[in-house]
């Protein structure tokens, strides 16, 4: 398959690259387009066939359903047995916006869109690009991100020609997402609501407005739980892997900048060849064969923006082991901190 790319201006996209966008999601094929948070990879949510489709091409296990991308807030009644006052208020409060909520979903909505589950995840995001895409198709977009499974997710156009070139029919290429992490995923299909993927809303906002809210004990895991019960399929699988093992340092900044020290001292003699994920403030303190930033400590939704960037970025340079700082986990900390836990697979050092 040949994939179209279609560069647009993305903060008003030209409406007749959209049309030709739209034309494809209408026949049952495959976009992937920019949003906020991520590139997702868009396909018609009320056909089956395409659905299934979008599967295949991310190679995404059948139990893991994407989420449901809908241009404006009255486009969430169809798609779900009931609208909370709860979700109301969030949506009030936060759409558009990297916020997803699950619902218990209406007939309408294929099973295979939502992997069997009796719930299905609905966001209305804030890019111009997508609610352009998703106006224009007429139906809510399915959309998981648009990176192969167990990739980190894609931020630019460029990451997801790596990942899906040849297996796509479409990428609109809008630039760089602003966030860099996924949207936060919150199951008001559950009392009291939980918040089951910390991303781009931070917690503390959502808690402002829900106070009752929690965090599933999986978003701060430090190891691998009993996966079998858990509530978001997502969970369950591998994810935001590079090739490269990835080793996670938490304590202190002080101690975890000695232990990585240490540990590349320790890699180096071996003859491995090691990349360090380190911060603006730490960067200069490594003797690695690779260091890069993610970022400034004192501003967190930086290093949420380059993270997935930099974990590609530093796997490209065929490094046998990547070393990371933790950061702390507040605001957009707690969705960075999720995401190099899972890439580490739980390897996890705790520096004293
Ligand atoms: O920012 C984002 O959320 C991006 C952009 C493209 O919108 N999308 C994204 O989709 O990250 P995806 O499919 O990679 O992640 C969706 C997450 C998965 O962890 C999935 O298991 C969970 O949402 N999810 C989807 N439907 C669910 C449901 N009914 N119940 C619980 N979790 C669900
Ligand atoms: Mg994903």
């Amino acid at each position: 398959m040949k994939t179209l790319v279609l560069k647009v201006t993305p903060s008003n996209p030209e409406a007749t690259k959209i049309q030709v966008a739209a034309e494809i999601i209408k026949k049952g094929g495959l976009v992937a387009f920019p949003t906020e948070t991520v590139y997702g990879l868009g396909a018609d949510a009320l056909n089956a066939a395409a659905v299934l489709a979008l599967f295949e091409a991310k190679r995404r296990p059948l139990d893991n359903p994407p989420i449901l991308h809908v241009a404006d807030k009255t486009e969430v009644a169809p798609l779900v047995k009931a609208v909370p006052k709860k979700a109301e208020l969030l949506m009030e409060k936060f759409w558009p916006g990297p916020l997803t909520i699950i619902f218990k979903h209406s007939a309408k909505v294929p099973s295979v869109t939502t992997a069997g589950l009796d719930t299905v995840a609905v966001r209305m995001p804030k890019h111009p690009v997508a609610l352009a895409l998703i106006k224009a198709s007429t139906q809510p977009i399915a959309a998981p991100s648009a990176n192969l499974a167990g990739k980190p997710s894609p931020t630019t156009a460029e990451h997801v020609y790596d990942d899906l070139n040849g297996r796509i029919n479409a990428i609109i290429d809008g630039g760089r997402a602003d966030i860099g992490v996924e949207s936060t995923v919150v199951d008001l299909s559950l009392d009291p609501p939980i918040l089951l993927r910390p991303g781009g809303t931070p917690f503390e906002a959502l808690e402002a407005v829900l106070p009752e809210l929690i965090l599933h004990p999986f978003v701060q895991a430090e190891k691998e739980l009993s996966l079998e019960k858990t509530p978001s399929p997502g969970m369950r699988h591998k994810h935001y892997a590079p090739k490269a093992p990835v080793i996670l340092v938490e304590g202190n900044l002080l101690d975890v900048v000695a232990k990585i020290k240490e540990l590349t001292e320790v890699y180096r003699a071996k003859g491995k060849k090691v990349g360090v994920l380190s911060t603006d403030e730490t960067k200069n303190s490594y003797q690695a064969d690779t260091v890069k930033s993610l970022g400034n400590r004192s501003n967190l939704a930086s290093i949420a923006q380059n993270l997935f960037c930099q974990l590609r970025d530093i796997d490209a340079e065929n490094v046998d082991v990547i070393i990371a700082e933790s950061v702390p986990s507040e605001g957009l900390g707690l969705a960075v901190m999720n995401r190099l836990r899972k890439a580490s697979g739980y390897q996890i050092i705790k520096a004293v």
